[in-house]
């Protein structure tokens, strides 16, 4: 480890409300004179929108492409973006990297952090993970006493998709996008749409909760997610 280097920091800055941010984040996101963060194609970036508020005009801001297509790996481009953000490591300043949600919760930080935190003293901050801003959006208790929780990418293959559901207690599906009428399907055939809820964007200004049953599959975005909360009931409790 440098003597003397800056300090990098994955920083959750939760599912979208910049009001859902940890003390710990804002103060580090702030005080730190560079700020990285991921960006769409098109340029922009949804986690620089959610802190903007906080940024001050002198930090170094530094946007990262990374590429979600099968044909084309990200890898070369995390390579580079680790290289530039060691530049300034090595310079001994202190880089945030900002991460939707929880840093290690399916966040691409997680390809920075394995590239550099040996070299660099690196600390990550956790965050409200998305899953756990929904639960609480739509007013669901997720889990109780000794249910078995599951998170499923939808990317995954139907029969892997069935074969995990059938097992758990409560789910949530995320990256629905495009895959959303294959997902669909599957919880049809398990007899599951009843118990599923639907969330674009959670906490964000543009967030929709629609019943499951009226989503319409082609304008599913990427940043939404289905779930299904445990059945169990507390004691006292009547079922309808
Ligand atoms: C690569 S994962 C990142 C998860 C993130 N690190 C977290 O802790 O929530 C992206 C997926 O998380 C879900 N997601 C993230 N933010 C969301 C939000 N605000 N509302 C609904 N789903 C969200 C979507 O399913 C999306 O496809």
């Amino acid at each position: 480890m440098l003597q003397h280097s800056g300090h990098l920091y994955g920083i959750g800055i939760g599912p979208g409300d910049p009001e859902l941010l940890t003390l710990k984040a804002l103060r580090l996101l702030q005080a730190a004179p560079v700020v990285a963060y991921p960006v769409a194609e098109h340029g922009k970036s949804l986690a620089r929108s959610i802190v903007a508020q906080y940024l001050r005009a002198d930090q170094i801001e530094i946007p990262m492409f990374f590429p979600f297509k099968l044909e084309e790996s990200a890898q070369p481009y995390y390579d580079k973006a680790a290289e530039n953000l060691a530049e300034h490591l090595n310079a001994a300043r202190d880089v945030a990297v900002l991460c939707e949600g929880d840093p290690f919760f399916y966040g691409s930080f997680m390809y920075l952090y394995t590239r550099l935190c040996e070299q660099f003293p690196t600390e990550v901050v956790p965050g409200i993970s998305s899953v756990m801003a929904s639960a609480s959006t739509l007013g669901v208790p997720l889990t109780y006493r000794n249910d078995a929780f599951v998170v499923l990418p939808a990317i995954l293959p139907a029969e892997l998709l069935a074969a995990r559901l059938k097992v758990a207690d409560a789910a949530v599906i995320i990256k629905l996008g495009k895959h959303f009428t294959k997902v669909h399907g599957v919880l049809n055939q398990l007899g599951l749409t009843e118990r599923a809820l639907y969330i674009e964007r959670a906490t964000m200004p543009n967030q929709r909760i629609v019943p499951f049953r009226e989503v319409e599959p082609e304008t599913v975005p990427y940043f939404s997610l289905i779930m299904i909360p445990s059945q169990w009931q507390p004691p006292g409790v009547m079922s309808n």
